[in-house]
């Protein structure tokens, strides 16, 4: 049964917590919070203020990405601020285990995400120890880009890989994710899809996110 976690990037952010309600109301399993520092990636979104914010508004699971670079240095102020689960870009960090062995003391989802230019092999000293890896479909920064389809051998390499090594981490996706793509990325062993454009962009979000769930159940 696959989940679906709308990223807030593509809301309108000066109506958020209506955007929220709609969300909470919602099939949305989850709700994906996209940070961006403006030099990790060429923009800005959101602080820990915002992570508070939707909180207020929702009980939901609230997964934040954290697009930013020395990522050490932050993760505690998301701590704080409520986040169920902190995912982590492998490039970001020269210390990748010690940042998600914190996470994971601090009793969140511990996510390590790898960017369209890093391979698998990257991040496997760690895979027995994270609980979701996040395959980047697109590269980072922007909402509405085109799915990069050379992205599946990844997750089919994640999938078997914990078949075959007994590890426990949920695999997601993010980017470019619509009814077509989200098909093709559940076949290929996908557990998790963030949907930001795909969702707001719809006539109805609260249907498109319901079509989107049926599609990977
Ligand atoms: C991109 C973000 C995504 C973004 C996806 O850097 O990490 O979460 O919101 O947007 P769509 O679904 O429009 O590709
Ligand atoms: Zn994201």
């Amino acid at each position: 049964m696959g989940k679906i976690a709308p990223s807030i990037l593509s809301a309108d952010i000066a109506k958020l917590s209506e955007d929220i309600e709609m969300l909470e109301e919602s099939e949305a399993d989850w709700i994906h919070i996209d940070v961006m520092d403006g030099h990790f990636v060429p923009n800005l979104t959101f602080g820990p203020n915002i992570v508070e914010a939707v909180k207020r508004y929702t009980n939901k699971f609230l997964d934040v990405h954290l697009m930013v670079e020395e990522p050490d240095k932050m993760i505690d102020s998301y701590i704080e601020a409520g986040a169920h689960g902190l995912s982590i870009h492998a490039e970001a960090t020269k210390n990748i285990h010690q940042v998600m062995q914190k996470i994971k003391e601090n009793g969140l989802k511990a996510g390590v995400v790898i960017n369209p230019g890093t391979p698998v092999s990257f991040i496997e000293p760690i895979l027995s120890m994270v609980d979701l890896v996040l395959v980047m479909t697109v590269n980072p920064g922007f909402g509405g880009q085109e799915f990069l389809t050379d992205m599946l051998s990844k997750i089919e390499e994640l999938d078997q890989y914990r078949t075959e090594n007994n590890a426990n981490y949920l695999i997601q996706v993010d980017g470019g994710i619509n009814n077509e793509t989200i098909q093709t990325c559940y076949q290929a062993g996908a557990d998790i899809f963030v949907a930001g454009s795909n969702v707001f962009g719809a006539d109805s979000p609260v249907e498109q996110i319901k079509t989107l769930k049926k599609l990977v159940n």
